[in-house]
């Protein structure tokens, strides 16, 4: 604590270089940009206390800045062990008006390189907001990437509920070390004040989701009667989904690659395991720098698709032991197998953008006989088998996108953060309206986010005449599109 600011970050001294980059960030944010002058004087975030976990970038800093400039109350922590930049987590704490002595920016809990438990402390920080009296209440929203901060209060008051957290044996391999430390998590919280769960969940309105998986999270939560809030899938946004996940990758993954290794990528034989939107991005990455793409998938229709790209669809079983480059982008588990990595060949990379770290069996690897670990830097491994040959691991099988890079570039994530803020604004103006369902924003949202963006990227649109919107049975104004148009 500082100046009556808590927060847990790496350095506040690096705040000024954060500062200088969340400046250029801005200006290529028009989307976040456009949206604080539109509410600058009506403040419709003005009483909400928003509790977010989402990677601690200099683009999230902009989304934070902007947030708080509406009028929120905002505690932030990362969703991700790696993905935080440590000058924007501390440019965010300090705010554009304090110092490193004096910081008046926003609570900040999240450093590159967390363990798990400093991770999970970290999230359980989220819901200790200060009201005016100075006492501690919970939040009333949550922005959440992968749905970490929306499981947490949902087992704490499941856990509540039952009257015990469960206990799991030491040599139970089917709970995860994450899961181990998820439960005593909430065993010491529970220990120290009964029932805090409970009201936490009653207190919140809704939350805002940012990605793939924590989406699927939601809707399984929503199908089983058990969704404590309602929520708004941020991520199904066209302009989320189809611009973050795919152009995004095509940017950040590269830039991983080539700032985890510097191999040349031309001429190699790279495998994208799973060819939906982030697939896409990856593989047209890949082949873009000259690599023969090799997609593997479960979905026909995604299949066909890589094939009509030019890339062969195959097994992993059949190609493993050929791919120079490996990356998984499923959103689903045990993609890449301790028997795969066995069989990679010397000096194969590994790695994963999709959002666990559940696609590459890393306990598996570290359980193998005789397997060596050698960190050539921080988040690229190489693990040494038996028999003398390496493979090299990136982000410990975390999204490599922001553990060896610094993720999606500001553009592409104004648009994701731009659906985020207005999901955020419609959440907690309107609760009363949402029930405890998932959620999507209108498409006259979607056109709203894009329209912004295209004319910062000097882009003019041509207009429908009336004769001309009557004739294909739409709006001149928009939406444009129906509901099940699939861009
Ligand atoms: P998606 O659902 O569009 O694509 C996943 C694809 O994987 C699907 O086509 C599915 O058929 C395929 N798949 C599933 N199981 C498979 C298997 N066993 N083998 C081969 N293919 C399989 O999802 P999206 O939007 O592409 O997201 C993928 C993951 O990436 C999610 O976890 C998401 O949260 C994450 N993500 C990561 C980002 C990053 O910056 N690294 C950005 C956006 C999303």
């Amino acid at each position: 604590t500082r100046g009556g600011l808590s927060f847990a970050v790496a350095d506040l001294e690096l705040a000024e270089f954060g500062r200088k980059e969340i400046r250029l960030a801005e200006h290529e944010m028009p989307g976040l940009m456009a949206l604080r002058r539109e509410y600058a004087d009506v403040l419709p975030l003005r009483g909400a206390r928003i509790a977010g976990s989402l990677h601690m970038t200099v683009q999230t800093a902009v989304l934070i800045e902007t947030l708080t400039s509406l009028g929120a109350d905002v505690r932030w922590v990362s969703c991700n062990i790696f993905s935080t930049q440590d000058h924007a987590a501390a440019a965010t704490v300090v705010g554009p008006h304090g110092t490193p002595e004096e910081p008046k920016g926003v609570p900040v809990f999240a450093w590159k390189g967390e363990t798990l438990e400093e991770y999970w402390w970290c999230t359980e920080q989220l819901f200790a907001f200060t009201d005016e009296n100075g006492e501690t209440v919970g939040p009333n929203m949550i922005l959440d990437d992968g749905g970490d901060a929306t499981l947490l209060v949902h087992k704490g008051a499941e856990f509540e509920k039952s009257g015990a957290v469960p206990t799991v044996a030491d040599d139970d391999q089917s709970v995860s070390e994450e899961y181990r430390i998820i439960l005593d998590t909430l065993r010491r919280s529970l220990a120290a004040e009964s029932g805090k769960w409970t009201a936490i969940a009653s207190a919140i309105l809704g939350v805002t989701e940012e990605t793939t998986t924590g989406v699927h999270r939601l809707y399984q939560l929503a199908a089983a009667g058990e969704l404590l809030f309602p929520a708004i899938n941020v991520n199904d946004s066209v302009t989320k989904s189809k611009f973050d996940n795919k152009y995004g990758i095509r940017h950040s993954l590269i830039d991983g690659l080539n700032r985890a290794t510097d191999v040349l990528i031309g001429g190699k034989v790279a495998v994208v395991c799973g060819y939906g939107d982030v697939g896409k991005g990856s593989a047209e990455a890949l082949a873009g720098q000259g690599a023969r793409v090799i997609v593997t998938e479960v979905d026909p229709i995604c299949a066909l698709q890589a094939l009509l790209e030019g890339h062969q669809v195959a097994r992993l079983d059949d190609v493993i032991s050929t791919a120079d480059i490996i990356i998984t982008t499923t959103g689903n588990k045990d993609i890449v197998t301790a028997e795969h990595m066995k069989r990679m060949k010397h000096q194969a990379i590994l790695g994963n953008v999709g959002h666990f770290d559940n696609e590459i069996d890393m306990a598996g690897l570290a359980r193998l006989e005789g397997i060596r670990r050698t960190t050539i830097k921080p988040q690229v491994d190489e693990w040494v088998f038996p028999d003398g040959h390496s493979i090299l691991v990136l982000s410990e099988g975390r999204l490599m996108n922001l553990g060896n890079a610094t993720g999606h570039p500001s553009f592409v994530m104004s648009n994701s953060f731009s659906n985020q803020v207005i999901a955020q604004i419609e959440l907690f103006t309107k609760h009363d309206e949402y029930d405890r369902e998932v959620y999507r924003l209108p498409k006259v949202l979607d056109e709203k986010v894009a329209a912004i963006h295209v004319s910062a990227l000097g882009g003019d649109l041509t207009k429908l005449s009336k004769d001309q919107a009557e004739y294909i049975g739409v709006d001149v104004e928009g939406p444009f599109k129906p509901e099940h148009y699939r861009y």
